[in-house]
């Protein structure tokens, strides 16, 4: 493609006069907002040792009381994109957030979406809309947009979970907000679900309303398929199962997409180039990522990012174990804009 003519290519005088009237030439930037084939995302793959910020965080437990923070939150910010902007990618936040013995974090509801993927601890719940949702390492639970949710905890550990939002995307559309709220009464459990595998309630003479019906999905059950599907389809060239509204079998969440991945004992796995970045974090087990430029060494708990059509090899370190990858990606929200797409990995 040609070289387009630069900013300073033009007479002091007449840039003064645009910029007087609001005005900006484009061919300067043409090539910057439209790069050819390919985009270039600030996005850069980074790898968070879990190990390294976890007495961090229980730091952050003694100097700053959970009044004094509202949710305790060490966040797990791009470099790429500026570590004040606290964006793992252009859509992703994350976020890693203690829960002290005792503590309660108050009910509030915002614009983002958000879930919990529980990283340790015990006797912890989130409540969403009255719900009450218990944590358990591996579990993963939905606080949508809009939902009233508080976290309380009543075991003797820390607990600490990872968050994933659409912040970033949610504040770039100047839509992000909070409202401060009430203690919620429970009024149900997500053990007693109106769902089961392959079931769901039928509709005879009212319509159901529930975008999110289903608000936690637990470890063992997501466990307990993936290893079904190992053991039965021993010829698929994946072994990955997707988080999903059970009424319409879309994603979970109307922006970012979360789902499951299990590497068979010494299995080594190439993915398709993708458009959308992605967000790994091992539930169990020890596997490499190699991506562009980097080896990442992940152990139970880690978690890494990497940017738009990165190649991404999967190599499971453990040889007679299998390891589970939690993985979180933007193509809900590119599908549909009509923005998502593949492209084969020749490495
Ligand atoms: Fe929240």
């Amino acid at each position: 493609m040609d070289q387009l003519a630069k900013l300073e290519d033009l007479p002091q005088e007449y840039r003064d006069n645009l910029e007087k009237l609001n005005l900006v030439p484009l061919w300067p930037s043409l090539r910057d907002v439209l790069p050819p084939e390919i985009p270039q995302p600030k996005t850069k793959p980074v790898f968070w040792s879990y190990e390294a910020l976890r007495p961090l965080l229980l730091q952050a437990g003694e100097l700053t009381p959970i009044e004094k923070a509202e949710r305790r939150v060490l966040v797990l910010a791009n470099p790429g994109h500026g570590l004040e902007n606290m964006r793992a990618s252009s859509v992703m936040y994350l976020g890693m957030q203690l829960l002290l013995p005792g503590e309660w974090a108050p009910s509030h509801r915002h614009t983002p979406n958000a879930v919990r993927m529980i990283v340790e601890g015990n006797d912890a719940y989130t409540t969403v809309d009255g719900q009450k949702c218990p944590m358990e390492r591996g579990d993963l639970i939905l606080t949508p947009t809009g939902m009233w949710h508080e976290h309380t905890h009543e075991g003797t550990d820390p607990v600490v979970w990872l968050d994933v939002l659409d912040l970033p995307l949610v504040y770039f559309m100047e839509a992000s907000y909070v409202q401060p709220g009430e203690h919620q009464n429970i009024k149900g459990s997500s053990d007693e679900t109106d769902y089961g595998p392959g079931i769901v309630p039928t509709p005879v003479f009212e319509r159901r309303n529930s975008h999110y019906p289903m608000l936690r999905y637990a470890w063992k059950d997501a466990r307990k398929a993936l290893e079904s599907m190992a053991k039965n389809q021993p010829e698929a060239k994946s072994i990955q199962i997707t988080y999903v509204n059970p009424e319409n079998g879309d994603d979970c969440q109307k922006i970012i997409g979360y789902s499951a991945l299990m590497l068979r004992p010494n299995e080594t796995l190439t993915l398709p180039l993708r458009s959308s970045a992605m967000v790994f974090h091992i539930i169990e087990g020890h596997a490499q990522v190699q991506t562009t430029n980097n080896n990442f060494d992940m152990k139970q708990s880690d978690i890494s990012c990497v940017p738009c059509f990165a190649p991404v090899t999967f190599v499971n370190k453990n040889a007679d174990q299998p390891t589970f990858i939690f993985i979180a990606d933007e193509s809900p929200v590119q599908k549909k804009l009509g923005l998502y797409s593949e492209r084969p990995n020749n490495q």
